[in-house]
């Protein structure tokens, strides 16, 4: 097994997971105390956001200092329970702290077209995203639909549904959300257990090295 052939496999492939078990949009919509979709009526303005500022808003500063508190434990039981289904027979390590993405109206919610390769990850690599409000159409992921093929598809991600895409080696980015209402989303990488080599490469968002116990969980999942 090679993790190039399993990420294309899983490339742009839908799986729809029940919320009513993990509740995600509710969970941020009593933290943020609005709706998802109106984030942006609240956080003022922005330029056009680059790689070096797509993780500024106080949105992010809100999840991210309150993740552990309210969303990890959901968030591991998710992964356990539904990713872990997914994947089998394969083990894998998971992201620990998912990334957080906010696509405001006139905004892109990824600063630059991109391979994640280019941002230190590594081939062992999976990633899924996760819509939790308004991934669709001009707000979603744009992507190419096989690696260096300037081919390219829009992924949307209703609420309740995570889909896979091949991050390393499909260039991918977003165009700007033209629609009135703010996209909110997660996503998560896993480390695919069989694959796994160590290096000391660290991740460009969040500056935690890519190994498990720092960027990645420190058991594997079955
Ligand atoms: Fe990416």
């Amino acid at each position: 097994m090679d993790a190039a052939s399993l990420r294309t496999e899983f490339h742009t492939k839908r799986f729809s997971y029940d919320i009513s078990k993990y509740p995600f949009k509710e969970i941020l919509e009593n933290l943020y105390g609005c709706e998802l979709k109106f984030l942006h009526k609240y956080l003022g303005e922005y330029n056009e956001f680059k790689q070096s500022t797509d993780q500024s808003t106080l949105a992010h500063k809100v999840f991210y200092s309150n993740y552990n508190k309210i969303l990890k434990p959901i968030y591991i039981n998710f992964i356990e329970n539904f990713v872990a289904h997914l994947l089998y027979p394969h083990k894998f390590y998971y992201q620990l702290i998912p990334t957080f993405r906010i696509g405001l109206p006139n905004n892109v919610f990824v600063g630059e077209f991109h391979k994640d390769s280019k941002y230190n990850h590594q081939s062992y690599e999976l990633n899924f995203n996760l819509g939790l409000e308004n991934y669709e159409g001009s707000a979603s992921l744009k992507t190419e639909k096989k690696r260096n093929s300037d081919d390219w598809i829009i992924l949307e991600c209703p609420y309740g549904e995570i889909f896979s895409f091949d991050h390393i080696d499909c260039l991918h980015g977003s165009e700007l959300n033209t629609t009135n209402e703010t996209m909110v989303s997660f996503d998560f990488r896993l480390a695919l257990k069989e694959l796994y080599f160590e290096s000391d490469a660290i991740s460009i968002n969040n500056k935690t090295i890519l190994k498990p116990g720092y960027y990645f969980s420190s058991d594997y999942v079955n």
